[in-house]
């Protein structure tokens, strides 16, 4: 029986798994519960709906920070808790990684470990840049094209690709993403209506206001406490206020872009202008954000068709084409001989 293969894009807020046996993707919040010392108490999903609400006996926690593992036990623990609810999980699978390229090889080599040293027992591990796993998602040809650029939105980070002639040209991973966003109308509220919500509760109004689509004047309710009489209760909050949030955030955004492409040397970038810019990560579900970055860049500026899954969808393919398997290298050859 062939051992199955496991594509992975390990978010910050969500992982995605690509289970090759099953033809299938799938996705499950990037977080654990767990009550007193290590006693397993929820993950993914069902360990997400506790946030916020947990009693004290329940610690809720995030492994991954900014795209990074920042727990690695805890990390560990989870992906084979996912890996083994319900799917016929199998030990000794090959393992392909979609890895942030702006980190430092420590981080970048944590991702193996992750997988190589664990109960699962990898028989191998393999990475791709995860940028080059949204290329491939979207369909782009890496090996061939003169200049792509890929913005990648994500919960904790925005991962800025400049890809040309099947690798890296230049990349950056700022530390902006959902949460920051999150946080930022999270702090606006408790300023202007002296009232506290919780960073679900700030997820929801994002997501369901159009912030670049929808008149001035919409307000939605959001449930949260007042900070003067300390009463629990809902209060109407207007786009404006969400958007104000947004802004700054959304800004650091556009100008590292720009920057980006500033320094970009001039035939890749006349390639970007020609092909446009695309868009994925699951912020990038945002109705309008191509727009507004078409308007402040000035370049072509298109969204993948489900973002939030594209870099495992690259995945996919590059673990079922021959062709493309090039695009996945072992941290044991070539550049890593060191590790040895
Ligand atoms: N429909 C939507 N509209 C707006 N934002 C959305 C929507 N769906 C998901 N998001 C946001 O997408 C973010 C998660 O995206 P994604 O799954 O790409 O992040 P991640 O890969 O886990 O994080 P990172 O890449 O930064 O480590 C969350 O902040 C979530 O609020
Ligand atoms: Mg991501």
């Amino acid at each position: 029986m062939a051992r199955n293969v496991y594509g992975l894009d390990l978010g910050s807020y969500e992982i995605k798994v690509y289970d090759k046996k099953k033809d299938t993707i799938w996705k499950e919040k990037d977080v654990l519960a767990r009550k007193e010392i290590n006693e397993l108490f929820a993950v993914g999903d069902e360990a997400y709906e506790m946030f916020g609400k947990s009693p004290s006996n329940i610690e809720v926690v995030f492994p991954m920070k900014e795209g990074v593992i920042s727990r690695f036990h805890d990390m560990q623990f989870l992906l084979a808790a996912l890996l083994k609810k319900d799917r016929q999980f199998v030990r000794g699978a090959e393992y392909v990684i979609a890895v942030p390229t702006d980190v430092t090889e420590v981080e970048k080599k944590a991702f193996f470990d992750l997988v190589i040293h664990s109960s699962a027992k990898a028989k191998e591990v393999n990475i791709v840049e995860r940028s080059i796993a949204d290329a491939v998602g979207l369909n782009l040809d890496v090996q061939n094209t003169k200049g792509l650029f890929i913005a990648n939105f994500g919960g904790e980070t925005t991962e800025l690709s400049i890809i040309a002639g099947g690798g890296m040209v230049m990349n950056r991973l700022l530390k902006t993403g959902g949460k920051t966003f999150d946080e930022s109308i999270i702090n606006m509220i408790r300023h202007s209506h002296d009232f506290l919500i919780g960073r679900q509760t700030a997820e929801h109004l994002r997501k369901s206001f159009g912030v670049f689509t929808s008149e001035a004047d919409e307000m939605l309710p959001a449930a949260g406490r007042d900070l003067i009489t300390r009463v629990p209760m809902q209060k109407m909050i207007s786009i404006n206020l969400v958007r104000s949030a947004m802004k700054e955030p959304l800004l650091e955004c556009i100008r590292s872009i720009q920057s980006l492409l500033d320094r970009t040397p001039p035939e890749v970038r006349k390639a970007i202008k020609e092909n446009g810019i695309f868009l994925t990560g699951g912020v990038a579900h945002t109705a309008g954000l191509e727009t507004y970055i078409e308007e402040m860049i000035g370049i072509r500026t298109r969204t993948a068709i489900d973002p939030d899954i594209c870099a495992v969808s690259g995945l996919k393919k590059i673990i079922r084409s021959k062709e493309l398997r090039k695009l996945a290298y072992s941290m044991l050859e070539e550049n890593y001989r060191w590790m040895k």
